[in-house]
């Protein structure tokens, strides 16, 4: 990625840059098994309901503005899954295929210590080659499937669990 990105804790400023990057994926039916635009009222409380000094929310800016954003979530709401998040990363159409992504996934990973997270779930379809490229680039590996889980459009779609620890 050339200069000009920077990445940085996201504010409720952001949510609906947030929220517009991740509607966008929605209709390929590759990135989330969402299949309707989430509200406003969901994402807000996606970002309230979080500690934010231990599940981070990143957002990365370009010239035009947020361009990508990237998080760690609970992996279980039980205490004694502190150590393990779940991570996304949401790259907007616009700023795809340019380093965006990795610079992201590079960011999450440089805040997992500080976080108290030594073991991180990306959690992605099996037909999504672009995550499954991203994070096994930076050393996650498989740690296990859930075939055929979801069915989008008439279409079971089996998920992966890709994990990584230091
Ligand atoms: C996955 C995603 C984050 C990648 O972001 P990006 O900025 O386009 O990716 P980068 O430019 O940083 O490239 C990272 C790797 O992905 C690969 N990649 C990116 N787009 C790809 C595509 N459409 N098909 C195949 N590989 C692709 C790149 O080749 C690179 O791998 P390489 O270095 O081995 O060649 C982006 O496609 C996205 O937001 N997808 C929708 C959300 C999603 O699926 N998130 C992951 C699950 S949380």
């Amino acid at each position: 990625m050339s200069g000009g990105l920077r990445i940085r804790a996201a504010t409720e400023a952001d949510l609906e840059a947030i929220r517009a990057i991740y509607n966008e994926s929605i209709p390929r039916r590759i990135a989330t098994a969402d299949l309707e635009p989430q509200t406003a009222e969901a994402r807000r409380a996606w970002f309230a309901n979080r500690d934010h000094g231990t599940r981070p929310v990143l957002v990365a800016e370009d010239a035009q503005g947020v361009c990508a954003w990237g998080s760690f979530t609970n992996f279980k709401d039980r205490a004694a899954y502190a150590p393990t998040a779940e991570i996304s990363v949401y790259v907007a159409d616009r700023a795809a295929g340019r380093g965006v992504g990795r610079a992201m996934l590079d960011a999450l990973l440089g805040r997992a210590p500080a976080c108290g997270i030594d073991r991180i779930l990306a959690i992605c379809f099996a037909h999504n080659e672009a995550s499954l490229r991203l994070f096994r680039s930076r050393g996650f590996t498989e740690w296990g499937t859930f075939p055929d889980a979801c069915v989008m459009d008439g279409v079971r779609r089996s998920v992966v669990i890709l994990g990584w620890m230091p």
